[in-house]
């Protein structure tokens, strides 16, 4: 008895103590990790911080980092076609965010506008926006499939959606968030975001430059003021295209630009519609207009940095999709970015 109760002891302390690491360390950065797509601006070196890990009795706001909080100037602001002011840190209230445009959306379930302050759990108004647009670092949850949302909230509970990079703390929040739901909750959030149908959001622009940019702590890009623009290189650059909305008043009405390399288009096309004898035509189960079918989510107009981000998880195992295996298998990096711009440039 007492032998078995220290074997309990013991294996409870391995894992509290070794699991998490041994995650995040498992995974091996090759050059050609594509951390443009995680909100990141360089590899990773060993001073980078690791997101935090998520002890089951951790409250979801403590998976993720914590920012420096920004002063509030006290200014109210507004935005085209609404009569509505917030200051910025109304806009940013975790448990009540801006809903700048009531009729752009059905009545929200409660979990949606304001979370559970109680339990620390944010409103997903607050990351996906009431629309569900989303944006490059969290997701686009608007039009997908109802039990396409349950699914991917199972997954994030129990493990099989993590993010391949160490680094990203907010796909922990999010896992958190999904374990704190009840089964009410989901239903009901699953619901309203699949009631609402997703607007492709990404211009694709293909340069040899882009604007220089800094990264918020979340992986939201931002371009530096007044600074000189400097050579793409083979990585897509992806910012608000109305950057002060974006990032000061979140407006849900925004979005993105992705400026990626010369000739993208073409190879990804030539991906997507023919498999170029690497992969699997997207269409067969996408929809011949990647806009979802059936129980298959959409996947055109997102940004190119959650379509690659969800290639690469899958890629190295981290997002289990026994479905999307074998489409990446053969794809290399370069493959992957091309079919994220072409994919993001939907419909064109
Ligand atoms: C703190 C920010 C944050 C909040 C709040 C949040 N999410 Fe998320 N959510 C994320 C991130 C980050 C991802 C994407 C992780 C990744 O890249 O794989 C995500 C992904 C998702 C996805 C997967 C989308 C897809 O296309 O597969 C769903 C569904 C989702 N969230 C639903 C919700 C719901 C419902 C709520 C509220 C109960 C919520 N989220 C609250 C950050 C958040
Ligand atoms: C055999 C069917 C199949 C094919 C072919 C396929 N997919 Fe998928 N894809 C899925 C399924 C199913 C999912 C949902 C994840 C899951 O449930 O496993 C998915 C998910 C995704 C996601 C994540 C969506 C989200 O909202 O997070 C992306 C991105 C994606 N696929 C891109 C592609 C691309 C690009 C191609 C073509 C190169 C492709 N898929 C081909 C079945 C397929």
């Amino acid at each position: 008895m007492k032998r078995s109760i220290h074997f309990i002891t013991l294996t409870i302390f391995a894992y509290f103590y070794t699991s998490v690491p041994l995650i995040a360390q498992s995974i091996e950065h090759t050059d050609d990790w594509p951390n443009w797509a995680y909100g990141l601006l360089g590899p990773l070196t060993e001073g980078d911080r690791t997101a935090p890990p998520c002890p089951p009795d951790a409250r979801p706001i403590e998976c993720g980092y914590v920012g420096t909080p920004v002063p509030d100037d006290g200014i109210k602001r507004t935005l085209p076609d609404t009569n509505l002011t917030f200051t910025r840190n109304e806009a940013y209230f975790g448990y009540g965010p801006a809903d700048w445009y009531p009729n752009d959306h059905p009545v929200m379930p409660d979990v949606v506008a304001y979370g559970k302050e109680s339990e620390g759990v944010q409103a997903c108004a607050l990351c996906h926006y009431p629309n569900g647009q989303g944006k490059m670092e969290n997701g686009h949850v608007s039009g997908l499939p109802k039990d396409y949302i349950l699914q991917q909230l199972e997954s994030f509970i129990d493990g099989k959606r993590k993010s391949a990079d160490s680094r990203k703390a907010n796909t922990n929040v999010m896992a958190r968030i999904a374990s704190r739901l009840s089964n009410e909750e989901k239903i009901e959030v699953a619901e309203y975001y699949s009631s609402m149908s997703y607007q492709p959001m990404v211009q694709v622009i293909e340069s040899e430059t882009a604007p220089q940019v800094r990264a918020t702590t979340n992986g939201l890009m931002l371009p530096i003021d007044n600074a000189p623009e400097i050579p793409l290189g083979q990585r897509i650059i992806e910012i608000p295209d109305d950057p002060e909305k974006t990032e000061m008043m979140r407006d849900p009405r925004g979005g993105f630009i992705a400026y990626v390399p010369i000739g993208s288009l073409e190879k990804g096309q030539d991906l997507v519609r023919t498999g170029s004898g690497k992969t699997i035509q997207c269409g067969i189960c996408h929809g011949q207009d990647h806009m979802g079918l059936g129980l298959i989510p959409g996947i055109a107009g997102r940004t190119a940095s959650y379509i690659m981000r969800q290639l690469w998880d899958i890629k190295q195992g981290t997002r289990e999709s026994p479905l999307m295996e074998p489409v990446v298998t053969n794809l290399t990096a370069d493959d992957m970015l091309y079919i994220s711009a072409y994919i993001a440039s939907l419909p064109q």
